[in-house]
């Protein structure tokens, strides 16, 4: 059997700064005044937990998203995308609004254009309209958050271009300051792009370090960073890009959170990370999807913190390895059985992956498509792949594509 098995590269910073410089070159006849990039990212363990007042832990990916960007002096947007073929699009700072008003902006520009609205909102001063160009290698459709990355590669291009002072750099950032820009990128999301998002990814892509993955508390915003060294015990981390079709996935997401908003309210708590005695809880409930759906979520909050105290116990080996991997693959059974957010294309990726020795396998992001994580031996990374696409291909469904996850560093400038 000889499936083709694909992995996405991420293009190294220069080069996909020189894409975007090309591309606004070539469509604003004059150089950009900068670029600035933004990572897509993997959440490592604690799925659906954001909306939920809970806990989790991304790492930012090296695949990143760049924008060439130049101030303008009017009001005036004007963006292009190597992604649309549709040419220079334009918006109006002051015809920006919710996506259930008259100036709902329709598309991929509603990221870019809810930014700089949704900064403004905030009282942020300063900001005027701007041309940009984007091109990415995060791939689209795929669960790793390339919505994000869009939006945190524009929020840290116009702190520079219009001195907001919030950002910092990617190797030293403002945290405080960003954390106004991962407001800023969430209310685009759920505001203009009108897709009810929970704000794991725009804090990943913002705040997330090199080197570590990011323990993030999604009540207060609270961050610290967590040891996660694959490469030192040779191992990596393999990412399937499942390419399901899921077409259903936004009404999908939103009833899941409704459920879990109409559980907190029936167990008279703010959020469900507030549940402290799960089995009573769970009594007091009796709809059936209410008690699936909240023991996904209590159990899952616990499991992140037991996965965090794990990888700061040790080197990932031996026990320490062992508990992870016991953690990833129950988080991924209880996203199938009790949240039901996974799919046939997940569940077989996850399946062989562990079939060949993965230490954890899970299904990452919001489900109903999209990827899956494992973390597997670096040697071994080849024939876990080739085993994935194999199935996949006996099953009848799309071709899955590859990428090596390394925590990578967050949003900030491109220096060239
Ligand atoms: C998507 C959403 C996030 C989060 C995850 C599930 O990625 O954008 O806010 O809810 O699903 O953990």
């Amino acid at each position: 059997m000889g499936a083709d098995v694909y992995f996405t590269e991420a293009w190294t910073q220069t080069e996909g700064a020189q894409r975007v410089r090309t591309l606004f070159e070539n469509s604003y006849g004059a150089q950009p005044a900068g670029v600035w990039q933004a990572p897509g990212r993997v959440n490592l363990i604690g799925e659906h937990t954001d909306y939920n007042g809970g806990v989790a832990l991304p790492i930012a990916l090296p695949h990143r998203t760049y924008a060439a960007m130049s101030p303008r002096e009017d009001r005036t947007i004007r963006l292009v995308s190597a992604q649309d073929d549709g040419g220079i699009r334009e918006v109006s700072l002051d015809e920006i609004g919710p996506a259930d008003s008259a100036h709902r902006v329709e598309g991929w520009p509603a990221y870019v254009a809810g930014v700089a609205w949704a900064l403004e909102q905030a009282g942020v001063e300063g900001i005027r309209g701007f041309d940009l160009a984007i091109d990415s290698c995060v791939p689209f459709g795929s669960g790793l958050s390339s919505s994000a990355a869009l939006e945190c590669a524009v929020a840290v291009g116009l702190d520079a271009l219009f001195e907001l002072g919030l950002a910092g750099s990617a190797e030293e950032p403002n945290d405080e300051g960003r954390k106004t820009l991962v407001a800023a990128c969430i209310r685009a999301e759920n505001d203009v792009a009108g897709a009810n998002t929970g704000g794991l990814d725009q804090a990943a892509s913002l705040r997330c370090r090199e080197g570590e993955a990011l323990f993030l508390d999604c009540r207060t915003g609270r961050t610290e960073g967590v040891p996660f060294d694959l490469a030192a015990e040779g191992l990596a981390l393999l990412v399937t890009d499942t390419r399901a079709p899921h077409s259903l996935a936004d009404g999908q997401y939103n009833e899941r959170r409704a459920t879990c908003e109409a559980a907190a309210a029936e167990l008279g708590v703010d959020v469900l990370a507030d549940v402290t005695d799960r089995d009573a809880a769970i009594e007091k409930l009796d709809d059936e999807t209410q008690v699936k759906r909240v023991r996904h979520v209590v159990d899952e909050i616990e499991r992140t913190y037991a996965c965090i105290d794990a990888l700061r116990s040790g080197p990932l080996r031996g026990d320490v390895l062992d508990q992870v991997a016991t953690l990833f693959d129950g988080s991924h059974d209880s996203l199938r059985d009790d949240y039901e957010v996974t799919c046939p294309e997940l569940d077989t990726a996850v399946d062989v992956a562990r079939a060949k020795g993965a230490h954890g396998a899970r299904m990452t992001g919001g489900g109903f498509g999209g990827s899956c994580i494992a973390i597997v031996a670096a040697d071994q990374v080849d024939e876990i792949a080739r085993a994935i696409a194999e199935a996949y291909a006996e099953a009848g469904f799309n071709a899955p594509q590859f990428l090596l996850a390394s925590p990578s560093l967050p949003a900030g400038a491109v220096s060239e």
